[in-house]
């Protein structure tokens, strides 16, 4: 018997943002050596079964990762292969995992990737005569919901507006090299949550802060203990802060505009009004008025992360000349080291600044950016350079490629 489950991960668009998200999460979870195969914008795993559930459990805490499924059939494929019996097994193993009411109708949805377009349409028929097949057996009502577009998955909003985490089935086959691989999708990323928590803050202030998905990212790469505490310096509007709160972490936040301190408070005030998951909780929040370079004589609490988009430069909507973008990043640079020095006095051991850094780019060759070796060596923290699992090498963009301005994502370590 198998000791371990193949799971499917499906990755965001940035998708250095996505495995970095998994793999602090795997590392969290403490899964050990890692087996995997990276395939278009998936990535196929082998889990533990003693922590599959921790892991399927702690998916909601990421931003980046957009779907995981399990695989429940490997199989060599030839394109003659008939496995309508087979399917319809599994597909009723599936319905028995996901623990799906068979006395009401049951959605399905289909996510068919292959290299070819006959294969595609090939699956994609022999899927649906196993769902008929299954439907008349168990006297089942079906609903499918790929109906024209047989290759074409749900997005995540398609998913949640059709209820399919409660009333449905998504089941994903690939076909990679000569073999088939069958599946059910077990989580989705839930963007509703997101755009409830964003739409019902009371002041929102920059019209193009974090969004909570990068936010989630972010704090899910600090990997703070539950009940830990949570910096931001640069708090803004509180974006972090309440998205450390509904993480279940304890923040502290610093602004020098009594503007934004306000705004941060009323949403933080709102936020913790409303969640009942703060309530139960009681965790705490503090937002100080103050200039962050000299944060250490208003926070006296050991920190477990520093997470913070912080002030990134004038706004621009194209690169300023050359002698000005240097002069602008060695302001910045010198802003940040302050920050960090400070920040250094009150993290934890092994604690992590997670911060985003503009980036100029002129050319391939003339890319602008705080220097990251020397803010390390004035303030005693190490950069990260790789993560745990796949391969990640840091720092990296996160924004859209090719902008000439840009934000990368920038990890520091308190290792000693
Ligand atoms: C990019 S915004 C942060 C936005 C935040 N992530 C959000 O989504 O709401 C940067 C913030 O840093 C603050 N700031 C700039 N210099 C500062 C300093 N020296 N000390 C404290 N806050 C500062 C600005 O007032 C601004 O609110």
């Amino acid at each position: 018997m198998s000791l371990k489950y193949t799971t499917f991960v499906k990755l965001g668009f940035n998708k250095n943002l996505s495995k970095l998200d998994l793999s602090s999460l795997l590392e969290k979870i403490e899964v050990g050596k890692v087996s995997y195969v990276e395939w278009k914008d998936h990535i196929f795993l082998d889990i533990d079964k003693p922590i599959f559930n921790k892991f399927t459990q702690k998916l909601p805490h990421t931003g980046s990762i957009v779907k995981v499924g399990k695989i429940s059939l490997e199989k060599t494929y030839t394109p003659d292969t008939n496995m309508v019996d087979l399917f319809a097994k599994h597909i009723f193993q599936c319905i028995q995992n996901l623990k799906i009411d068979m006395n009401k109708q049951i959605k399905f949805s289909l996510n068919i990737q292959t290299n070819s377009k006959d294969t595609t349409a090939k699956i994609g028929s022999q899927l649906r005569s196993a769902i008929k097949k299954l439907a008349h057996d168990y006297q089942f009502k079906v609903k499918m919901l790929s109906s024209k577009r047989i290759t074409m998955e749900l997005s995540p909003y398609e998913y949640h507006k059709n209820n399919m985490n409660k009333r449905g089935i998504e089941l994903n086959c690939f076909v990679i090299k000569s073999k088939i691989y069958f599946g059910f999708t077990l989580w989705v990323t839930n963007p509703f949550i997101d755009i409830e928590d964003d739409e019902k803050r009371p002041i929102r202030l920059f019209t193009h802060g974090l969004s909570f998905k990068m936010t989630r990212t972010l704090i899910n790469i600090a990997k703070i203990p539950k009940n830990g505490w949570l910096l931001d310096p640069f708090a803004g509007t509180g974006t972090i802060l309440q998205c450390g709160l509904r993480q279940s972490v304890n923040v502290a936040g610093i602004d020098n505009d009594p503007k934004c301190v306000r705004a941060s408070k009323e949403n933080l005030k709102d936020f913790c009004k409303n969640a009942s998951i703060i309530k139960k909780k009681e965790l705490k929040w503090n937002i100080y008025k103050y200039d962050s370079r000299q944060l250490n004589q208003i926070i006296k609490t050991e920190i477990d992360a520093v997470i913070t988009e912080p002030y990134l430069g004038p706004f621009l909507k194209q690169l300023p000349d050359l002698e000005e973008g240097k002069e602008t990043m060695k302001r910045l640079e010198k802003l940040y080291t302050k920050v960090l020095i400070n920040c250094k006095k009150l993290l934890k051991k092994e604690g992590k600044v997670v911060i985003i850094f503009p980036s100029y780019n002129y050319s391939k060759d003339i890319i602008l950016t705080p220097n990251i070796s020397k803010i390390e060596k004035l303030s005693g923290l190490t950069s990260m350079k790789q993560s745990k699992y796949f391969n990640v090498f840091l720092p990296f963009d996160i924004g859209r490629k090719h902008n000439v301005i840009s934000r990368k994502l920038v990890v520091f370590i308190n290792s000693f």
